[in-house]
């Protein structure tokens, strides 16, 4: 079985849902090949809960990695779960559209996505740079914004 697939089920089994009762384990692969792993912790005011895949990034980035290649992930249902769209947001802070995305179809099956298919044109840091450097009408500097300087 894929590595990481396997990775994330047994990451899986440590996710505290109580509410949902469905488990969902992630698994993270550096560009140095180092693998960190998330699962879902759900509270009781519910909005609280963390995502298995923010669980993942958040143990990376708190290891000192910013770079990534490969993401699986598995629910206890084995039902090919991919990231909800906050979570795709949130690789898309650190990973290219390149990212690939495994998703746990069971019986050894997984769909194959890459992050730019499950988010594309999306936010992101070379967006805001963009528009700083933008000399347009419409980007409200010193000079056109109505303050007196
Ligand atoms: N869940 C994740 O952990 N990752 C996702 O991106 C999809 C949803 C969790 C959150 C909640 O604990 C449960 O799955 C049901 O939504
Ligand atoms: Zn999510």
């Amino acid at each position: 079985m894929d590595t990481l697939i396997e990775r994330a089920r047994e990451a899986l089994a440590a996710a505290h849902v109580p509410y949902s009762e469905y488990r969902v384990g992630a698994a993270l692969r550096t560009a140095d090949g180092e693998i960190f792993t998330g699962c879902n912790v759900e509270n009781a005011n519910y909005s609280n809960s963390l995502h298995a895949e923010e669980v993942a990034i958040g143990t990376a980035v708190t290891a000192g990695h910013h770079e990534f290649d490969r993401l699986a992930v598995s629910s206890g249902v084995r039902d090919g779960v991919t990231p909800c769209g906050m979570c795709r947001q949130t690789l898309a802070e650190f990973c290219g559209d390149d990212l690939t995305i495994v998703c746990d179809c069971g019986d050894g099956e997984v769909a194959t996505y890459t992050l730019g298919e499950l988010l594309p044109e999306t936010i992101s840091a070379s967006t805001l740079t963009d528009a700083a450097d933008n000399d347009s009408p419409h980007n409200m500097s010193d000079s056109d914004s109505g303050e007196s300087s």
